[in-house]
């Protein structure tokens, strides 16, 4: 990994598939007799590389709508200001509105817009979050469907950046910040 600023991997392309598979079969256990339209909301740009793989794994009728929020800026600390950089498409009033996030590290993001969705009356809100740092919780959030836990530490790939950078890795590794 010379020349990449990713010290090591912590996950693998392999590792993500079985992740993607497994929280595939869950979400469609979930949703088969709920009856009804699903959305699918990815949060841009992060999500877009997991949710791609997701959705394909979910076997449910299904619709899918993006949502941009700013938090970070280009650094790797939160300034805990979210701010809707562009709207859903769609009304999901309604209707079953899936959540899906890259990765929920103080969950000051997932917090806010998961109050926002509120508001507009879905049937049903249901949160799915591929990566989850705990130990880096700030605000309280209920992950309805988790792919794995990891430790604090700023990882990059699999849709997941530093300064819009990384996003095409097909695994998840560690930034080595700095060198
Ligand atoms: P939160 O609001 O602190 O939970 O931050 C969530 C957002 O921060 C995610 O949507 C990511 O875009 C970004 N983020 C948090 N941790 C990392 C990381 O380790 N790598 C890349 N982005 C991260
Ligand atoms: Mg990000």
């Amino acid at each position: 990994m010379v020349d990449t600023g990713i010290s090591k991997i912590l996950i693998s392309e392999e590792e993500i598939k079985t992740l993607v598979d497994s929280l595939g079969k869950e979400i469609t256990a979930h949703y088969t007799d709920a009856g009804g339209e699903l959305v699918v909301v990815g949060l841009l740009r992060g999500a877009f590389v997991f949710m791609s793989d997701l959705v394909r794994k979910i076997d449910y009728p299904l619709v899918v709508d993006f949502l941009a929020v700013s938090s970070y800026g280009d650094g790797t600390v939160s300034s805990g200001d979210v701010r809707i950089m562009m709207d859903l498409d769609g009304a999901v009033e309604g209707k079953h509105v899936l959540l899906v996030e890259d990765v929920v590290d103080t969950g000051t993001t997932f917090s806010k817009v998961i109050k926002m969705l509120k508001k507009r009356s879905p049937k049903s809100l249901k949160v799915c979050t591929l990566l989850n740092k705990p130990a880096r919780r700030k605000v309280d959030v209920h992950i309805d469907f988790c792919g794995i836990d990891i430790p604090d530490e700023f990882v990059c790939g699999y849709g997941l950046d530093y300064a819009q950078k990384y996003r095409n890795l097909p695994y998840i590794g560690v930034l080595e910040i700095g060198g």
